[in-house]
């Protein structure tokens, strides 16, 4: 169609982010706007941020700078940010970068249609950032990226204030959807040939705690079990110290969750722990893996790591490295401490230097691939089912899926696969990040 409209839109960050760009890309095509992959295609550009490291920040910018020598050669592309940097930064977005049309906050994701008919309206700068979240957002028409797996928020927000993160300032303070809306919503998914989700939030564990109506994590993830239309389950992402036994045992004798767990330590050191403001000791992590193991000894374990915390001493890292190789998790995001401001860490003193963590982070990943690779070596000779996903990025006549533990399997294609089913592979070679392996059934 000639004068049809196009959109793109740029996501950075959590799987939150790209969840809320589904919904902003719903609202967009329900007032005549057509997805596009190219930024020059587009009449519309959205570039959905993050702002939880500096890296990020400085790469948005990037983008945005970007966009501006777009605009000079097409003046009635719109531009919009949104997400947790246009929370964060608001009207400063214009002063920095007065390409920008719209500065959409996170609670305000449901109001595009009605902010871009403004702009429309005005063709002046749209600002649109609330303080606080409603308590529930209201449903928007929402586009899923892919057929197989699909994000399912459950709660929005974070009341931990870890010492170094901006989340919370960003998102706003928890609160939990209606079991039975979620229970809805999966149901549908799995009527419209969805086979996986992924419970969402920022600390899922901590789901119905800011109500007495919905029940806790453990009775939701029992619910979510029972959706006779759904083949899969997981969940991200938990912290430890609200794992509890009850979500442990739900998850043992479930029929569909699948038993990865993904609990971020961020430091193997107490005193790190302890000024990071998160809950819990290294003796409690050990125990907790302990629990874990004992009733799901196939469970894969991954976790996140950020070195280069405030008094972080060459000691104290130590204890992060051997922790590591104690626990033996199967893989590890680690990141360089970044300094956010406005929170409780950014003035902390004895900050440490840029090439100290870099030097540390570097050790930390060195370590981390060893364990990861004698982890996988482990499951050669072994026959896992896997979900199959599609094409392999690299090589069309490959196959790729991923086990219930979440371990990227690839084998050469046979013919008899079918996307979103599940199949028998047995493992013959054992890589750092994926497996390789054979169609047995
Ligand atoms: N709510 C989730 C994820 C938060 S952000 C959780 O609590 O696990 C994802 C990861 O980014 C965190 O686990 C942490 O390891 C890292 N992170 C957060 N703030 C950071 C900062 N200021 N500098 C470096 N890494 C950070
Ligand atoms: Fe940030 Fe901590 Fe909340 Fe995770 S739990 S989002 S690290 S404050
Ligand atoms: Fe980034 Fe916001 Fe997610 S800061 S990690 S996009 S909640």
């Amino acid at each position: 169609m000639l004068d049809s409209k196009y959109f793109t839109i740029v996501t950075y960050g959590c799987q939150m982010n790209q969840h809320d760009s589904e919904r902003l890309a719903g609202q967009l095509k329900s007032i005549g706007y057509e997805y596009t992959e190219s930024l020059s295609e587009a009449n519309f550009v959205l570039v959905n941020t993050c702002c939880v490291r500096e890296s990020a920040e400085k790469k948005i910018y990037g983008k945005i700078g970007e966009l501006k020598t777009l605009k000079a050669s097409n003046p009635n592309l719109i531009i919009g940010i949104t997400g947790c940097m246009a929370q964060k930064d608001r009207e400063k977005l214009f002063v920095k970068a007065p390409h920008i049309d719209l500065v959409l906050g996170t609670h305000n994701v449901h109001q595009l249609v009605e902010l871009v008919k403004e702009f429309e309206q005005t063709k002046n700068h749209v600002l649109a950032v609330w303080d606080q979240a409603e308590r529930l957002a209201p449903d928007v028409p929402t586009i899923r990226k892919g057929n197989i797996s699909a994000w399912v928020p459950i709660m929005y927000g974070c009341n931990n204030f870890c010492t170094y993160c901006i989340v919370p300032y960003v998102r706003g303070r928890e609160r939990s959807r209606p079991i039975e809306d979620i229970v809805k919503e999966v149901h549908q998914l799995g009527l419209e040939g969805f086979k996986e989700i992924t419970l969402l939030g920022q600390n899922v564990n901590s789901y119905g705690k800011d109500t007495d109506e919905y029940g806790d994590f453990a009775d939701l993830l029992q619910a979510v079990d029972q959706v006779e239309t759904i083949e899969r389950i997981r969940y991200m992402t938990s912290h430890p110290r609200d794992m509890n036994e009850k979500a442990i045992e739900v998850i043992a004798n479930s029929k569909k969750i699948c038993e990865c767990f993904h609990l971020p330590v961020q430091s193997g050191s107490d005193t790190i722990l302890k000024a990071m403001n998160r809950g819990y000791t290294t003796d409690y992590y050990r125990e907790l893996v302990a629990k874990i193991r004992k009733v799901m000894p196939h469970a894969s374990l991954t976790t996140d790591i950020i070195v280069g915390f405030p008094g972080e001493t060459d000691e104290l890292f130590k204890e992060t490295l051997e922790f590591m190789k104690e626990i033996k998790f199967d893989s590890a995001y680690t990141f360089l401490y970044s300094k956010r401001s406005g929170t409780p860490a950014a003035t902390m003193a004895d900050q440490v230097p840029p090439q100290v963590k870099q030097e540390r982070l570097q050790q930390l990943m060195d370590a981390q691939n060893e364990i990861s690779l004698a982890i996988n070596k482990t499951l050669t000779g072994e026959t896992v089912t896997v979900m199959v996903e599609g094409p392999s990025k690299n090589d069309e006549n490959r196959l790729m899926g991923r086990t219930g533990a979440n371990k990227i399997i690839l084998w050469d294609k046979q013919g008899t696969e079918k996307i979103g089913e599940l199949a028998k592979v047995k493992i013959t070679t054992a890589q750092t990040w994926i497996l390789k392996g054979q169609l047995t059934t």
